[in-house]
């Protein structure tokens, strides 16, 4: 896997990078810290490599973020941890952290491009560790059908037996099926809730369609709780990732709701 030069956070022209990995607060770390300990004990059934998707009933509720900044959690364990980018219609990982996104995923689905060649290393500038990422490649016409190919399933097997983890960034439910279509060769998946900005109906919908493919959601990442924010933060309501991020068990907040 050929590493990538240890880049400079804040080079970037739309630069979020105050809301990951190393620039994180050290509230907004706890956070993701807590959420990769409750991932851990989710994956204790599986075997070998834990596969988890990121998605939520929304566009822009923070599933990128979210994906990026648990990668780099689990990669603090000194794990091999890969993040795919599977949003082919929507893909940001590129950006946010400041890569080519070419090639990645749609080229190793649609050419003979060897995985070595896509796969690559993104080490935080201050840090020491990292975590390889797959990025979307080349816009493609068919994303769905191409994340439901054979092909698709036999790239994540073998990527299996390369990574202790694999997040894998996904579209929301609401828009498209490409999670639904993915969720048959992950273990499980978070959803993603944006205070103030998911709506409950359709939230129920997107947990609806889920259950209509048998996935497993094994929780919800809360994403700007005003709660716990810092009144005085320069980011307004969402708060830079102060002590901003919850986690909820799917199955408590069900009992919650009756
Ligand atoms: N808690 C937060 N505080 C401040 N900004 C945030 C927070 N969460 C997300 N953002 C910002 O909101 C925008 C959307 O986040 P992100 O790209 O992660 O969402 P997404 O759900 O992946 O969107 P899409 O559906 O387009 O893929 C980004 O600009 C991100 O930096
Ligand atoms: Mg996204």
């Amino acid at each position: 896997m050929a590493e990538e030069k240890k880049r400079k956070s804040g080079s970037s022209k739309n630069d979020q990078s105050q809301f990951l990995c190393e620039n994180l607060t050290f509230a907004g770390k706890e956070a993701f810290k807590r959420l990769r300990t409750n991932l851990q004990f989710c994956f204790t059934d599986t075997e070998g490599c834990g596969v988890v998707g990121i998605t939520s009933s929304h566009p822009a509720e923070g599933k990128t973020v979210t994906a990026i900044n648990l990668a780099y959690s689990m990669a603090q364990l000194n794990k091999k941890v890969l993040l795919i980018d599977a949003d082919m219609r929507r893909a940001s990982i590129d950006s946010k952290l400041n890569m080519n996104p070419k090639p990645g995923l749609s080229n190793l689905l649609t050419e003979t491009n060897s995985a070595a060649g896509a796969l690559r290393e993104y080490i935080p500038k201050d840090d020491s560790f990292g975590f390889n990422v797959l990025l979307s490649g080349d816009v493609p016409p068919n994303p769905s059908e191409l994340l439901n190919s054979p092909r698709m399933a036999r790239l994540l097997e073998m990527l299996k037996t390369k990574f202790d983890y694999i997040v894998i960034d996904l579209p929301p439910v609401g828009a498209v099926s490409d999670a639904q279509t993915i969720s048959k060769l992950v273990d499980g998946m978070l959803v993603v809730i944006r205070e103030n900005h998911t709506s409950k109906y359709i939230l129920n919908e997107c947990i609806t369609q889920l259950n209509l493919t048998n996935s497993r959601i094994f929780g919800f990442v809360i994403n700007g709780s005003i709660a716990g924010a810092s009144k005085s933060s320069s980011y307004g309501k969402y708060g830079p990732y102060n002590s901003n991020y919850g986690y909820s068990n799917y199955y408590s907040s069900k009992k919650e709701e009756r």
